[in-house]
């Protein structure tokens, strides 16, 4: 058959990308198949189930490498060009066919097995590859035991591509990576460039069991590539950097899924696809997020064994095969005897989650099971939720179904003893360590006993982490007061862990930010409470980094310099700038190494103004010179953070030059401060129809609207968003774009509730005095 296809420039099917080797510019040729792209590159039957054994012969440049999934058989070379040959491929689905073609140096190493894994970067940057190789190599031979498999291809080569849409692409024996996602330099990159390179990996590699050995049979089941790749990513980072605490992590994961499950326009993980067009929107935190979180929850309700076993068996009866959500219960059931089918299906094949209204009666605990949504509206979802309780300690715990609408226990089966009757010590705790899919709501005699149990250190990380998650939720969805919110979050004052830190750091920031709009007057005082809540563990830790140091600290400390910069605290914000201008004339001074650099530039950012504009032109000098790109990332989340509405127009102008590729624009899109929301609205309608015309293509297009749309917080904004939309829609952005209406008007409606809060002000007054 002939055909003719098109070396195109929109990161997907067969494309070009840009980069410069030894000062010259050049042009690589690079593959992006998932979803639905191999049909641009040659004729097939491109769809998951459809497995083809591959035989590429490729006619390329002779000066060239050209990688693809399998080893080179044979070359020939003639003059100017040469014809690579490559062996056979298993069986397997046209969407993990990969070619890719430039210049490169590699590294290479090799699995307990002998497989050869290579990592290919720019010429002369190999040493930023050794990290990677080192977790692919590692991953490989977990994974190899994990799912009593071997890995399947003679080799594995990973690679990083200049100009890449997604984070990284798990084409069988070929793995695609932006640069960034790959790339690690012990000297330019962050403890948290390191985190996501390692889970990247893991990530990408568990998918050349789960997804590329064993596939989903259509786009409906996307989920156990993605959700599955997601947690067993976690897995295999754990046993590798235990010191990591990665599964307190994990509720990263869990708690973007309940994020975006708690509205009315998420989907269910298993979501009917009639057309190519509508799969690349469902690569999102319902199948990765919430996927890898129902996955959690069913390993702890089988245990870690049983599963593991179901796993392997799973693997080896599809392999070289593809499968449905229906045949991995069916595997599950048959290793474990539960009724997995009937457990798990209420949570695959329909959207959203129930929060549990637990209740104390007496010695009852009363349980009841509602569909939570963040409009406060209570959806028709039932589902069988694994609950587990303890109480007192978690040596006393309890675990049942709850099949039917309610259900109650007597607090005498908790197992253990405890402490008599009314003592104001007794908590309980439900969901334990966050394992389920689901929000609880206690009544307030149990949510003071809780909050008593956090004050006396008696909860585990993630336990701490679900209850100020949950308590969030609830007040954005007016189930719960602001206010109690506020008293909730300053039991969290002595608390130095990063994992809770991080979400309580980010709790502070949607809350700062809503009392904007929602109590302008109370706003400063607001932000002085969140501020003395993490100032105690940011003065600990410093600026400077010190010597044998824990990784989480270094996280840490970031994270923390980043939230109060964001909060606006003065005395940080001028300590990060002074280091900055340190930095600006020494680059290589170790005041501002790349772990806290996010946090000074961010608060050069916040003194920035078009009169006074040095900083801004300092970073984008930054920006030029830095040939690395998690420097370039982090520069461009910065630009459009400055209070000035020119400085922010600026930035996003910035993001139309070629100097930002196009792979890049979430940064920027990513960093917009809240005073730029309405000039950054304008900017996108004018510029929308070259906005469309270049980001369409890719799912790129989502970040626009959802960076742009969500911070809004009126009814008549949400009106005039969805009225400009109207005439404009497609379906690669309908989704986002209901998703951030649907966000908006949420926010509206907690702004009125918070304003009509009777005792806010006087709660925020007291405990500013407290802290005092
Ligand atoms: N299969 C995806 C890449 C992909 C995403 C292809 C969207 C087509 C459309 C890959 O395995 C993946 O999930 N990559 C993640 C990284 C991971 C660490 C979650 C990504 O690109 O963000
Ligand atoms: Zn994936």
């Amino acid at each position: 058959m002939d055909f003719t296809g098109t070396l195109n420039d929109q990161m997907r099917g067969f494309y070009r990308s840009k980069y410069v080797c030894n000062g010259e510019s050049r042009n690589m040729a690079v593959t992006q198949f998932e979803a639905a792209d191999a049909r641009r590159c040659f004729p097939c039957w491109d769809e998951p189930a459809f497995k083809a054994k591959f035989k590429l012969t490729l006619e390329v440049p002779s000066d060239l490498i050209a990688l693809s999934n399998m080893p080179v058989v044979k070359e020939t070379v003639s003059g100017p060009i040469k014809t690579v040959y490559y062996e056979e491929s298993p069986l397997m689905s046209t969407y993990l066919v990969a070619i890719v073609v430039g210049l490169f140096d590699y590294i290479e190493s090799s699995t307990s097995e002998g497989t050869k894994v290579r990592v290919y970067t720019q010429v002369g940057k190999t040493n930023q590859g050794t990290f990677a190789l080192d977790v692919g190599v590692k991953s490989l031979d977990l994974y190899k035991d994990y799912f009593a498999t071997p890995y399947p291809l003679p080799k594995l080569d990973m690679i990083a591509i200049p100009d890449f849409a997604a984070g990284a692409m798990e084409n069988y024996g070929l793995v695609t990576y932006r640069e960034t996602a790959l790339l690690y330099d012990e000297l330019q990159s962050s403890a948290s460039n390191k985190q996501q390179v390692a889970i990247t990996v893991a990530h990408e590699l568990a998918h050349q069991w789960f997804g590329n050995l064993v596939t989903m049979e259509w786009w409906t089941h996307l989920w156990l590539n993605e959700g599955f790749a997601s947690w067993v990513s976690y897995l295999a980072v754990d046993s590798l950097f235990p010191e990591w605490n990665n599964w307190t992590q994990f509720l990263d994961e869990t708690t973007s899924g309940l994020r975006l499950d708690a509205l009315a326009e998420s989907h269910p993980i298993e979501v009917e696809i009639n057309h190519a067009s509508e799969i690349d929107a469902i690569f999102d935190s319902i199948s990765y997020d919430k996927g890898a979180s129902v996955i959690r929850m069913l390993q702890s309700y089988l245990g870690a064994e049983r599963f593991q076993k179901a796993l392997a068996s799973y693997i080896k009866k599809y392999a070289y095969s593809n499968a449905k959500t229906e045949d991995l219960w069916a595997v599950l059931e048959e290793e474990s005897g539960e009724p997995v089918k009937d457990l798990m299906t209420t949570w695959t094949k329909q959207q959203g989650y129930p929060v549990i209204y637990a209740k104390l009666n007496g010695q009852y605990l009363e349980l009841e099971q509602a569909q939570f949504l963040s409009d406060g509206s209570s959806g028709t979802g039932m589902w069988i939720v694994p609950i587990t309780s303890c109480c007192g300690s978690y040596d006393a715990q309890k675990k049942f179904l709850l099949k039917e609408k309610t259900d109650k226990m007597h607090i005498k089966e908790f197992t253990a003893s405890q402490s008599s009757d009314g003592d104001k010590n007794i908590w309980i705790k439900l969901n334990i360590d966050q394992t389920g899919f689901y929000r609880v709501k206690y009544d307030d005699e149990l949510a003071a006993g809780l909050v008593n149990a956090i004050k006396a250190k008696k909860l585990s990380l993630m336990d701490k982490i679900g209850i100020v998650e949950d308590s969030y939720a609830l007040s954005v969805a007016r189930k719960q007061t602001l206010t109690s919110l506020l008293r909730l979050l300053n039991a969290y004052h002595d608390e130095s862990d990063y994992t809770v830190l991080s979400h309580v750091t980010s709790v502070c920031l949607s809350i700062s930010k809503i009392s904007v709009d929602a109590t302008p007057d109370l706003n400063n005082d607001i932000k002085k409470l969140l501020i003395n809540l993490l100032l105690p563990a940011a003065i600990k830790l410093g600026w400077d980094r010190k010597d044998g140091e824990s990784h989480l600290d270094v996280m840490l400390r970031s994270l923390l310099l980043i939230g109060l910069v964001r909060l606006g605290h003065n005395e940080t914000i001028n300590e990060g700038v002074r280091r900055f201008h340190i930095f600006f004339e020494d680059r290589k001074t170790s005041l501002l190494p790349p772990d806290t650099r996010k946090a000074a530039y961010l608060a050069v950012m916040r003194t920035v103004s078009m009169s006074n504009r040095s900083g801004y032109d300092a970073l984008l000098k930054i920006y030029r010179e830095t040939a690395e790109p998690q420097e370039k990332s982090r520069v461009l989340g910065s630009l459009s953070s400055s209070p000035d509405k020119d400085i922010v127009l600026e930035a996003l102008n910035f993001m139309f030059t070629d100097e930002v590729r196009n792979q890049d624009s979430y940064y920027i899109l990513g960093g917009i401060s809240l005073e730029g929301r309405d000039v950054a609205w304008t900017w996108l309608k004018t510029n929308w129809d070259h906005v469309l015309k270049t980001w369409n293509s890719s799912s790129l297009i989502s970040d626009f609207i959802n960076s742009i749309v969500s911070p809004f917080t009126s009814e008549e904004k949400a009106a005039e968003v969805s009225e400009f939309f109207a005439c404009r829609m497609k379906p690669s952005f309908q989704r986002a774009l209901k998703q951030s209406l649907e966000r908006v008007r949420i926010s509206a409606r907690w702004i009125e509730s918070i304003r009509s809060e009777p005792s806010l002000g006087e709660a925020v007054q007291e405990l500013l005095r407290g802290a005092a």
